[in-house]
């Protein structure tokens, strides 16, 4: 059960896309939240606000609008810092989103870093901005890309880290945090405590973790972390990196231009301090500010309640798809090892006929690779249905779904 603060009637009020409908006059079900999440009031407001009455570039001027601009944008860096039990604001990098981030380090970390032979790790769920970022960085050094497998159960098989580690030539291990596909959480722990034995730093994609659960950074014990804004109600088009500082000094940077530099000369220019050294041009201010509006929206509601409820959405979920002919999900049953992400095929339906037949009925859920076209090979598939809830879903929901389940099921004569 979720304490108070956690109204549920309350939360879907301030979204108001929810209250839309689509197709043939269908209320909206809207369980796409893996891809992206809706944006409450106070989200779009803040944007707006912004835009209205203090738009004005930071860092840059002293008049009264740059100052609010600068402060507003600045203490959004500092609510995310708290978010996830960051001390060191230095070490907050705003980027474009979680793709952007694990280039970054691929780009300015990477390219210094990984030399012929060495060896990256990475896990057969990930993401695509969680492989191609390494493949780019091996194939340029004459590098190696491994990965951990995965058993039936959606777990990743550690023994395959291992064995890599027992090379002595893995630079860097890369996984995700939560798998955008299966919603397996990965025992973060046992996999950095094997990397800091061996010597070896991580990097953490946690786009699908940080929107659903408390993570600490200060305890997790990670060198690299990045995630995205627009999957916790934050707007598209801004995410964070988040580099620990001994690491962040040896990086060179990213991009070159304005507010990245101390002083240009016409050969050589000296860096700005962290974290500007990494955020060169003018930045998505407002996007910003909007991401420090959710999180501010999320820390009232608290994460422990955003966890509670997807955990009973995704087991009821699971209970009703089980009672469906034909359908099967992937991954664990464990509902203690896996976040608010179910993803199903149906009997032999494609996944797009699924999507397609109940778009219909007014429900939007992904369908296709997810990005994941490795894990999709593992799994012997070319595609998969995928639901992923968030704080606005309700248990009307995943009826509204297997009631167009059934839809389908008709039409297919299942
Ligand atoms: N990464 C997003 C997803 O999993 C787009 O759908």
């Amino acid at each position: 059960m979720q304490s108070a603060e956690f109204s549920l009637e309350n939360i879907r009020k301030d979204f108001p896309i929810l209250k839309r409908t689509v197709r043939d006059n269908k209320p909206l079900v809207y369980l796409d939240n893996a891809s992206t999440t809706q944006k409450p009031n106070q989200v779009i407001d803040a944007i707006t606000d912004y835009y209205r009455n203090h738009n004005a570039n930071i860092h840059r001027a002293v008049y009264a609008l740059a100052e609010e601009s600068t402060e507003a944008y600045e203490s959004a860096r500092d609510k995310i810092a708290n978010f996830i039990n960051v001390k060191n604001r230095q070490e907050i990098i705003f980027v474009r989103g979680t793709t952007e981030a694990i280039n970054l380090v691929a780009y300015a970390w990477g390219r210094s870093q990984i030399n012929e032979g060495d060896i990256i790790v990475t896990t057969e769920y990930e993401h695509h901005s969680n492989i191609v970022p390494w493949q780019l960085l091996t194939q340029e050094k004459r590098a190696k890309l491994e990965y951990i497998g995965m058993n039936d159960d959606g777990q990743l098989i550690l023994d395959d880290l291992d064995k890599y580690l027992k090379t002595g030539k893995v630079k860097l291990v890369a996984f995700s945090l939560v798998s955008n596909v299966l919603g397996t959480i990965t025992d973060a722990e046992k996999i950095i405590a094997k990397c800091k034995a061996a010597g070896v730093p991580t990097l953490i994609d946690g786009a699908q973790a940080v929107p659903h659960m408390k993570v600490d950074l200060d305890t997790l014990g990670c060198d690299f972390f990045a995630f995205s804004g627009h999957k916790m109600l934050a707007p598209t088009g801004i995410g964070v990196l988040w580099v620990r500082k001994s690491v962040l000094q040896t990086m060179n940077p990213f991009h070159g231009g304005g507010d990245m530099i101390r002083e240009v000369h016409k050969y050589e220019t000296t860096w700005n301090d962290l974290p500007y050294k990494f955020e060169a041009g003018t930045p998505n201010i407002a996007d910003v500010i909007g991401f420090g509006a959710a999180i501010d929206y999320l820390t009232k509601i608290g994460m422990d309640n955003v966890r509670q409820h997807e955990i009973e959405l995704t087991k009821y979920a699971i209970e009703e798809f089980a009672k469906i002919p034909g359908l099967k999900i992937y991954g664990t049953n464990d509902i203690t090892k896996r976040g608010g992400v179910i993803s199903f095929n149906f009997a032999d339906v494609h996944p797009h006929d699924v999507a397609q037949i109940i778009d219909q009925e007014g429900i939007a859920l992904r369908s296709g690779h997810h990005c994941a076209q490795v894990l999709m090979e593992r799994l012997n598939v070319s595609a998969t249905s995928r639901v992923s809830f968030y704080i606005y879903n309700t248990k009307k929901d995943v009826d509204a779904l297997i009631n167009s389940l059934k839809i389908v099921a008709k039409v297919f004569k299942l």
